[in-house]
């Protein structure tokens, strides 16, 4: 699959598929990838568990998801891999410096940027060491985010789906259960598998409310060409509900015993969201109309 239509068929996954198991080396490949994003200083502080319900304590995994946020739940159950993302904060506190000086020999930094040992070592290195926890755990969690994008993309070109779970309801006790040192923070779950489900790309906010062109506020307009040729790279799909998706829903609802209700939201609530001046839509997507919005 071409890197843009990664991009646009990835999406959350909140369907899976537990009958199937998902290939060890298709985790590698997702692992792998995300070892190759950036990072800053070559820091490398983004590890993960692959947590396998073949071989986990099934107690255990009770315990995890006790620590999920409740709408989490299901998809940890469906899903036969869920990947704890975490930062290992002595890659900033203890490692940095080795892992910065790396880039001196494999010549990825020189003299020429005003790079060299003498001013990494007694000049970068303590001020880097002086930052508190939660500003490098901050930086940190950018990095994190760029790997975790990348095993995201990995597992859509590899036929997979993804979603990353919040552990908002025991925040103090989740470390404990994982059972990670001190320096390593858990930041998020990723359940992975075969999706059950296909929900179509979600809406995402304006092009010319995101961006900005010399100032902020000056809309940077959206080129129309350009949008036409990322649709027909499949980055651009068409925006969800497609249809047949309520049917969806419901039997997926009904295959795993959940509730089959559509979502409560106001018919007036949603017409909102397609006004003009919306930062969402400025137009109705397809099978909307049908059902009278
Ligand atoms: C940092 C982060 C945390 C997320 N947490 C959750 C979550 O706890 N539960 C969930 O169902 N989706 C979660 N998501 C998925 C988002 O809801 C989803 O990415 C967004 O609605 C856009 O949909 P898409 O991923 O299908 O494009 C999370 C996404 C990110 C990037």
């Amino acid at each position: 699959m071409e890197l843009l239509e990664a991009i646009g068929t990835r999406r959350s996954i909140r369907f899976f598929k537990p009958w199937e198991e998902v290939e060890d080396w298709k985790i590698q490949r997702m692992l792998q990838a995300a070892r190759y994003a950036s990072c800053q200083g070559n820091c490398g502080s983004t590890e993960a568990i692959v947590i396998d319900k073949r071989t986990y304590p099934k107690e255990k995994f009770e315990q995890i998801i006790e620590c999920a946020s409740t709408f989490n739940e299901q998809q940890l159950r469906q899903a036969p891999i869920t990947i704890a993302w975490c930062i290992n904060m002595d890659a900033w506190y203890k490692e940095l410096v080795e892992s910065f000086s790396v880039l001196f020999p494999a010549r990825a930094v020189t003299a020429a940027y005003g790079w060299t040992y003498k001013i990494l070592t007694e000049t970068t290195y303590p001020r880097l060491m002086s930052f508190p926890k939660d500003r490098a755990e901050d930086l940190l969690r950018i990095e994190a985010g760029q790997a975790i994008a990348h095993a995201l993309l990995a597992a859509t070109e590899l036929g997979l789906g993804a979603c990353l779970l919040a552990t908002g309801r025991k925040p103090v006790e989740f470390p404990q259960i994982l059972g990670v040192p001190e320096n390593v923070v858990p930041i998020w779950l990723m359940a992975v598998g075969y999706a059950a489900e296909s929900p179509g790309q979600r809406p995402r906010k304006r092009f010319d409310k995101l961006f900005h062109y010399n100032e902020y506020g000056t809309p940077l307009q959206e080129d129309a060409e350009v949008k036409e040729q990322l649709k027909e790279e499949h980055m651009i799909q068409p925006m969800a509900p497609h249809p047949g998706r309520d049917e969806e829903l419901k039997h997926l609802c009904k295959m795993f015993g959940l509730d089959e209700g559509m979502p409560d939201m106001p018919k007036e609530k949603i017409k909102e969201l397609y006004k003009e001046d919306s930062i969402y839509y400025g137009e109705v997507p397809e099978g909307l109309e049908d059902k009278g919005v």
